[in-house]
């Protein structure tokens, strides 16, 4: 009898959760309410490669209204390596808590961002989203239970490592006995059609494609991961349309010059993407996320001469040059909107800022290292103060570390070879059209999409002033004194960025206590440091040769998949709720 009851009381409980889910997904006739979540990933670019942070020579006039629309994140930092850097987007921790703190994934490396972690778009699935990543992956395919289909995106187009060719998709690994592959896919289906197609285009038609055909009663969650601005094979490393390039006479450099070519690309691919939102009618419940990787390499490895003057270093170092990263956040959900946010943002603070945008919650036991900026952002409150671990690399043995605006710097990468201050611009570079700057960014296709919100040539000289760095010299103070230089494979390195934002005025001699602060707080934090996930073997299996000419996963071993046992819950539960029900009604 107390059995009977009991299955009643559970049935009647089950039956209501059945009814109000059929009722919630009925509400607003067929449109979602949760709001559909794009985010830009741009690779390699340089916080002085876009023109909004003030730059006359590369003009970047779609990305800028966006930005000048929404909130331009001028304090915004992120990982200094891909890898690093995309496991941090989709986890919400630092890569020294999930093993990824330490170089990126080579193409025959057998290792990956660990299974045990949840991802953003698994996480945003179980709220209802449909997921989709376009573009880079970069978090391992050495087993196919690692790509990005297993993982939380119903949906992927695009390749699995660093980089490819941007018109024939194919990896070539030169330093390698290995047949040259294709790294380019729609879902685990190898995708030769779109041999020919300029990355960039490919990528964006696919995410016009997926916003166009799209189930309108779901909400969309949607990375769009560039592979520009990065740098192709070595053999051929810049690539862009001819005609994208012809559009910079004034920049002598041709590298330089390829490069702007490779940027107008994508910034007529922001226009056409956040158009497909718009002519979907998806715009006005959307929330636009743009932001790059990490610094531009302005030398050295995959340099691709971009810019993060005049901030010191670049790409893989541990200098604001390799962590500060140009980026925008769009969407009418916001409350103010049109404004530079000086709130200093990590990459770990996206997924529990989305998550808290669109109501998704969250399960108690991620561990996230990030924090919910949305409210603060929505009502542009005065910034909190962050604590920052930018690197913690105990491989290479560099550390970077941030305390609200004091910064130690502990060792270095390459042997301090990214340490100088990097890709400054030639001053008589810049662009025609940048005397009516203003105007070019009033008449974007971007502002046109978006709709005049009052956005005048004033408050865009306003913004983008407010988002220019200067580092102009201060009367008596000398960069060049010894007891400013930094030379952090010597000894570690003390400054403060509320003064000195390029890092020229090494405080160590003069502040020692603060410094050992510093120090021994990051002592701390390595504390909690899992050790690298790296498995640095070169696995010749991996070789294309053995794939069709495919880069593919080459081991078949599945491990329990989270995925798989997640969905034998699902159907369990289902089933138990159908079974209740049934008893419910019929009994
Ligand atoms: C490279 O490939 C060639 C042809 O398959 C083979 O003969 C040679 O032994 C390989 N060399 C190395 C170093 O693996
Ligand atoms: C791509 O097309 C080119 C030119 O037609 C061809 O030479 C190349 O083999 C193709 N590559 C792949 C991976 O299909
Ligand atoms: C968004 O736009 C669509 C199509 O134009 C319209 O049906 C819907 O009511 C709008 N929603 C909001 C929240 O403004
Ligand atoms: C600084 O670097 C030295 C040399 O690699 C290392 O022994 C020390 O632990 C580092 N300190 C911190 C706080 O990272
Ligand atoms: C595949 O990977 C598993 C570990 O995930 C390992 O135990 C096994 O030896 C690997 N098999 C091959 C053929 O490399």
């Amino acid at each position: 009898m107390e059995v009977l009851n009991l299955f009643t009381m559970l049935g009647t409980i089950h039956g209501l959760l059945v009814v109000s889910a059929i009722l919630s997904l009925a509400n607003g006739s067929g449109h979602s309410t949760k709001p559909n979540i794009v985010i830009i990933l741009i690779d390699d670019m340089g916080m002085n490669d876009v023109s909004f942070h003030g730059s006359n020579q590369i003009l970047t006039p779609n990305i800028d209204a966006l930005a000048y629309n929404g909130i331009l994140l001028n304090k915004h930092y992120v990982p200094n390596l891909c890898t690093p850097s995309r496991a941090t987007l989709l986890t919400g921790k630092y890569p020294i808590h999930t093993g990824m703190q330490h170089f990126v994934i080579i193409t025959d490396e057998p290792w990956s961002l660990p299974q045990r972690e949840r991802l953003m778009p698994e996480l945003f699935r179980e709220a209802g989203y449909s997921t989709h990543l376009v573009g880079k992956w970069h978090l391992g395919f050495w087993r196919k239970d690692l790509t990005p289909t297993m993982r939380g995106f119903d949906h992927h187009f695009g390749y699995y490592n660093g980089y490819i060719d941007y018109y024939d998709h194919e990896v070539r690994m030169l330093d390698r006995n290995y047949s040259a592959g294709l790294d380019f896919r729609r879902d685990l289906e190898p995708c030769p059609e779109a041999n020919g197609t300029y990355a960039t285009e490919a990528f964006t038609s696919e995410a016009k494609r997926i916003i166009e055909q799209h189930d309108k009663s779901k909400p969309l969650f949607m990375v769009l991961s560039h592979l520009a601005v990065h740098t192709g094979n070595e053999d051929n490393p810049m690539q862009a349309p001819e005609e994208e390039v012809a559009k910079f006479p004034h920049i002598k450099d041709p590298k330089r010059r390829t490069y702007a070519g490779m940027i107008s690309s994508l910034d007529k691919s922001v226009a056409q993407t956040i158009g497909a939102l718009k002519d979907n009618g998806m715009l006005n419940n959307s929330i636009i996320l743009l932001y790059s990787d990490n610094g531009a390499p302005t030398v050295g490895i995959h340099s691709n001469a971009g810019s993060n003057f005049p901030y010191r270093g670049q790409k893989e170092s541990p200098w604001e040059g390799g962590i500060r990263s140009a980026g925008a956040l769009w969407s009418p959900l916001l409350k103010e909107q049109g404004y530079v946010s000086n709130q200093a943002i990590h990459a770990i603070d996206w997924l529990p800022t989305l998550a808290g945008a669109a109501g998704v919650s969250l399960p108690q036991d991620l561990q996230l290292d990030g924090i919910n900026l949305w409210p603060s952002l929505s009502g542009n409150e005065e910034p909190k103060p962050r604590t920052m671990i930018h690197v913690l690399d105990d491989v290479f043995g560099y550390s970077s570390y941030m305390r609200d605006s004091l910064k130690y710097v502990n060792g270095s990468s390459f042997n301090g070879q990214y340490d100088q201050w990097l890709g400054e611009l030639e001053s008589n570079e810049d662009d025609p059209l940048s005397e009516k700057y203003g105007q070019h960014v009033l008449a974007s296709e971007v502002q046109r999409i978006l709709g005049n919100r009052g956005l005048t040539e004033d408050r865009i000289r306003q913004m983008r002033s407010e988002a220019t760095q200067e580092c102009p010299l201060v009367e008596g103070q000398d960069p060049q004194d010894p007891k400013f230089i930094c030379d952090p494979l010597k000894a570690h390195c003390f400054f403060d960025l509320a003064k000195d934002p390029c890092e020229r005025f090494n405080l160590a001699t003069l502040y020692p206590r603060q410094l050992q602060e510093l120090a021994d707080e990051v002592e701390q934090i390595r504390r909690t440091a899992i050790p690298s996930a790296r498995v640095p073997i070169s696995d010749s299996r991996a070789d294309p040769a053995y794939h069709n000419g495919n880069w593919e996963w080459w081991n078949n071993t599945e491990t329990g998949s989270s995925a798989g046992t997640c969905s034998l819950h699902l159907l369990t539960m289902i089933l138990s709720i159908i079974g209740l029900v049934y008893r419910y009604c019929f009994e």
